[in-house]
């Protein structure tokens, strides 16, 4: 994803580094474009140093413009992120100016706009800026935050920028781009589960898995990003609730198989992320066990296929599993997609090295007559394709059948 990121002259802009390196971490390749005002907080040393480009800021710069002219930067963005936004940078945006090289190419751009305000909590109040705010979200310009809190004129109040790894996630995760054009889930329901599950031994033990639960959450988010309406089905994880998006925490393989249950009627897609635990232990003790032998053994049972259950409905809605393996992924994969009859299945590797609890990965979709590999990128990457996919082969499944 290409984002031209417009910098001005908010205080805010000394977390552009962070947000620079952020954005790169989900694959994006960064062009910035400072106002004046941004140079008096923050260097295009350091700017270019985490970009890796050169900074573009004086719309009269004749090398700069022989090489790429302000309106190819605007045809190369595939968002226009503005991150600090200070309340001049709004006034012009909103007037219509080009009176600098930021202003004159957003007006130039075809791509979506996003801007993450930050200024003093009463300049935010201000009638004028929110009337401006206004302005630009009703032409499309989406504004992310600001958010409230301590601020570094030392007041307390709402006008702080986003932070930089919330910015890069909306931004990274297609959210603001598949605004502008079609949203190819508008008007479908889309049932994610995510994360593990925790099958209790004890009061105070209990069986898991290693997954973290970003992958499902990155799917999530990327449907919605689609115009899905999203219905998330989370095990314990440590992760924020994406915004947009209804969650239903399960703690167990039961307790996910219900609340899948209570729900799949409703959904038009199913993807199954999580890592169910495939046994729990036949009888959950009481009482904290104590250790009194020298060895024990716990009895397990099988849990509820969540996935095959779903598929055999009657009315199943289009089928989304994944698959985790530490060796023959593909074997293992496709044998999964025919045994439990699902319309698709996302394989990936797994062990210390990859898969879990990490940030980025790798994956191999399998369905009836086809296959794609995705190499290693960024989960919110990864899942905005794997999403563009799902989205594609549910529209031909269902043009089949109709
Ligand atoms: C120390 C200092 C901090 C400032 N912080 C902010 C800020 O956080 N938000 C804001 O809207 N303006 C802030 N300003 C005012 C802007 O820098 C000023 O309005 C400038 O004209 C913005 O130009 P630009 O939008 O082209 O970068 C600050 C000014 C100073 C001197």
């Amino acid at each position: 994803m290409n984002v031209v990121l417009g910098i001005t002259g908010s205080i805010a802009a000394y977390k552009t580094p962070e947000l620079v390196r952020r954005l790169r971490d989900h694959g994006a390749d960064v062009q910035i474009v400072m106002t004046a005002s941004a140079e008096e907080f923050v260097t295009s040393t350091a700017l270019q140093a985490v970009s890796g480009k050169p900074i573009r800021s004086n719309l009269w710069d004749k090398e700069a413009e022989a090489s790429m002219s302000h309106i190819e930067l605007a045809r190369w963005a595939d968002v226009v992120l503005i991150a600090p936004a200070t309340a001049e940078i709004m006034a012009r945006l909103a007037a219509g100016a080009a009176s600098d090289l930021l202003t004159t190419l957003c007006l130039a751009t075809e791509a979506p706009i996003a801007i993450a305000p930050a200024m003093n909590h009463v300049m935010w109040a201000n009638a004028a800026v929110q009337a401006n705010r206004t302005m630009l979200q009703d032409r499309g310009v989406r504004i992310l935050g600001p958010d409230a809190g301590s601020q570094a004129c030392g007041e307390t109040g709402s006008g702080r920028m986003l932070d930089p790894a919330e910015i890069a996630a909306v931004v990274c995760g297609g959210q603001i781009a598949a605004q502008a054009s079609e949203q190819l889930l508008a008007g479908k329901t889309v049932l994610v589960t995510a994360g593990p599950t925790r099958e209790p031994i004890d009061p105070v033990r209990y069986i898991t898995n290693r997954s973290s639960g970003k992958m499902g959450y990155a799917v999530a988010a990327a449907a919605a990003a689609q115009g899905a309406k999203v219905i998330l089905v989370s095990g314990p994880v440590s992760l924020a609730e994406p915004a947009g998006i209804e969650v239903i925490y399960a703690g167990t393989a039961e307790e996910m198989y219900s609340a899948i249950h209570e729900r799949v009627s409703d959904a038009d897609i199913f993807i199954a992320a999580a890592a169910v635990s495939d046994y729990r232990p036949a009888n959950a003790a009481r009482q904290k066990i104590k250790k009194n032998a020298e060895t024990m053994s716990i009895d397990l049972v099988r849990s509820r296929d969540i996935l095959a259950s779903v598929a055999s409905l009657p009315a199943a809605p289009f089928t989304v599993g994944f698959a985790a393996e530490t060796e023959k992924v593909r074997d293992y994969a496709l044998g999964k997609l025919k045994s439990k009859k699902l319309d698709m299945i996302i394989a990936n590797r797994v062990g210390d090295d990859c898969g879990f609890d990490r940030d980025d990965n790798a994956v191999e979709v399998y369905w009836q007559g086809g296959e794609q590999a995705y190499p290693q990128a960024a989960k919110t990457e990864l899942a905005r394709q794997i999403i563009q996919l799902v989205a594609n082969r549910y529209e031909k499944e269902s043009n089949a059948i109709h």
